[in-house]
């Protein structure tokens, strides 16, 4: 095995492109390689969901489908529910005593979300603990790869600091875990802006090909390509980059056939759609299975987070002896 891993998503429900892409595709290639661990971080969803709390289980239950179903193994990886592993809050604790808060205020994706969610100076205590959790989640496991896309690549380094700062302060307990930066092509939504679930414009990998091939049709493609024999321009048209991204034999014909005004957007998208099918063929038969029976995905996770906790509880116990909190 070539390391221990540890990622995370938040139980946002049914996984769209970008989420398979920018992460699950990876995931199930690295578990053959790796220890892998996936956790679904409840707790980070609620840094800014506790007024919605009531979404919480069924997203859980459809993004472990999703999980499962595009190939995550129970056998060779473990799959927990963070918060059934409270041992990630009870590190989390420890480490918020070590970490100073210009750390956790200079953190670019807080920022973001400040902007982003109004949010101004109504910052919560844990959302500003965000990356807190976070390297605990990590630590907690001792991983020292982090398959994580490029927003996060601050908070596996905060993360870092954290672990240096503890081997420093007591005793060498935790490795310094690396970003495994998982290069992806980013999919915009179908409308082109970044795809969000807010925002509406998301293909998600369970949606039947109906649905498909409704949403491929309503994209935007290059505006000036009004007749079917007009030339057009891939390199600014959605559809393009998705041909690239998911009929990649077949882009370069795609870009000379829209240029030159022989293949117009119809007939375009009509490909787009079925190599998009195509692709969650499998997925989508084996999604079934477990829709029919979802409490199989429960057993799995809750045996997934009992062998988690076991590891968590002896991580935990060596910090907690480093930091002298073993009295008896
Ligand atoms: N912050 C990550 C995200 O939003 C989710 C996450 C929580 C995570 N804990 C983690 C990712 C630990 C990797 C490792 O995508």
């Amino acid at each position: 095995m070539a390391g221990i891993i540890f990622s995370g998503m938040r139980p946002t429900g049914r996984l769209h492109l970008g989420n398979y892409l920018g992460a699950l595709e990876n995931w199930v290639k690295l578990q053959e390689e790796y220890k892998c661990f996936f956790g679904v971080v409840d707790l980070h969803a609620l840094t800014t969901g506790y007024t919605h709390t009531e979404e919480v289980k069924e997203n859980i239950k459809e993004m472990l489908i999703d999980w499962f179903s595009a190939g995550i193994d129970p056998e060779k990886s473990t799959v927990l529910i963070q918060s059934y592993v409270p041992e990630h809050a009870e590190l989390h604790l420890l480490f918020s005593m070590i970490t100073p808060l210009p750390w956790l205020e200079r953190n670019p994706v807080l920022k973001e979300q400040v902007r982003d969610l109004g949010l101004k100076e109504n910052i919560n205590y844990g959302l500003l603990g965000y990356p807190v959790l976070m390297a605990s989640d990590i630590l907690i496991y001792k991983a020292n790869a982090v398959p994580v896309g490029e927003d996060q690549i601050h908070h596996v380094e905060l993360t870092r600091e954290i672990a240096r700062k503890f081997n420093n302060l007591y005793e060498n307990v935790f490795p310094l875990p690396q970003v495994k930066l998982t290069k992806v092509p980013r999919v915009p939504g179908t409308d082109g802006k970044r795809m969000s679930k807010t925002l509406g414009n998301t293909i998600s990998i369970s949606d039947p090909p109906e649905k498909i091939k409704e949403k491929v049709k309503t994209m935007i493609t290059d505006t000036e390509k009004i007749r079917l024999n007009d030339p057009g321009h891939p390199d600014i048209c959605v559809v393009f980059t998705y041909q690239e991204i998911f009929n990649p034999g077949h882009s370069e014909e795609i870009s000379v056939g829209c240029k030159t005004g022989k293949l117009g957007c119809v007939e375009c998208k009509k490909g787009l759609a079925q190599a998009l099918i195509n692709k969650f063929k499998k997925f989508r038969e084996k999604r079934k299975y477990y829709e029919k029976d979802p409490e199989i995905i429960k057993e799995i996770v809750i045996e997934g987070s009992k062998r988690a906790r076991k590891i968590a509880k002896q991580t935990l116990g060596e910090a907690k002896k480093a930091m002298n909190l073993d009295y008896e």
